[in-house]
């Protein structure tokens, strides 16, 4: 049985249909990137997985099954119980998700307390630990930081770092490393590999970078319109697909140094 099946849904906010039509099966410990191009709809999949959709965004055709159950007609306290141990998210811009006038550490301490009964010190030591994990360098010192005192790429590794605590059977990432250099951006998806690798945890991964896509992914989704316009195995996508729309995604991957990416 998949971890999660998104079975056919349709998603609107308020009366506007934004996304058609979508399936999309997740094994676990498998990993699948969406792909496609900006406005397709693809950080509004992710977050009607998680239940997490703005303001007027509702599934309105369609299921999500994760584990066997549906998660369209969970109330209030079994979502809560659902995300962050279970499923997680980190999101595109999670510098602007974080309460500004909290220090890091409060916020980390705080969600880390939401979900294991744990002392505010212990709390603190964890949240530093998984800093460094992500090799955020002096993790007490972001701990006593405001967000607005940190680069964009530091907020961003802080996100993960919370998204990933609770090692999570599901992880959404929606362009988790576009706001890191090359570097980081490796490194962070070679720590994402390793929770698979080493917890079986399935990820969903939205990104704009074919490289990481393909690196990633063991399938992957090309989104259109609000549509899913290809899907398939990487080495389907990358290689054997005729959609044309994949291939001029798949084309316009910059080579570097002559050698490309993908
Ligand atoms: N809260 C909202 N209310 C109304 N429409 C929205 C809302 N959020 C997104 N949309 C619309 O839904 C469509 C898909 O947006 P979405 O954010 O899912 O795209 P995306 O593929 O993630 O784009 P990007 O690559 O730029 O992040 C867009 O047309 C957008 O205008
Ligand atoms: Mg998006």
């Amino acid at each position: 049985m998949a971890l999660l099946e998104i079975n056919g849904i349709d998603i609107a906010y308020g009366k506007q249909v934004t996304v058609k039509d979508c399936t999309i099966t997740l094994d676990q410990a498998e990993i699948c990137s969406i792909v496609g191009e900006s406005g397709s709809g693809k950080t509004t999949v992710i977050r009607a997985v998680l239940g997490l959709l703005p303001g007027g965004g509702k599934v309105t055709k369609g299921d999500i099954i994760y584990d066997g159950r549906s998660l369209l007609s969970l109330n209030a306290r079994e979502w809560r119980k659902l995300r962050g141990h279970d499923v997680s998210m980190i999101f595109q811009d999670s510098g602007a998700m974080m309460n500004q006038t909290r220090l890091i550490g409060k916020s980390f301490v705080e969600y880390i307390r939401t979900h294991e009964k744990i002392s505010k010190k212990d709390a603190w030591k964890k949240g530093a630990e998984m800093l460094g994990r992500m090799r955020l360098p002096d993790p007490d010192r972001i701990m006593h930081s405001y967000p607005f005192q940190l680069s964009g790429g530091m907020r961003q590794r802080v996100g993960i770092a919370m998204g990933m605590t609770y090692e999570p059977k599901l992880l959404l990432a929606d362009e988790p490393t576009s706001a890191l250099d090359v570097t980081t951006q490796a490194q962070i998806v070679r720590q994402m590999m390793e929770l698979r690798d080493e917890y079986g945890t399935s990820i969903i991964i939205v990104t704009h970078d074919i490289g990481v896509a393909s690196y990633m992914g063991d399938k992957i989704v090309v989104m259109k319109n609000g549509q899913i316009e290809d899907q398939g195995g990487r080495k389907h996508i990358l290689e054997e697909s005729s959609n044309e729309y994949t291939r001029k995604l798949i084309g316009a991957v910059p080579s570097l140094g002559g050698k490309r990416y993908v």
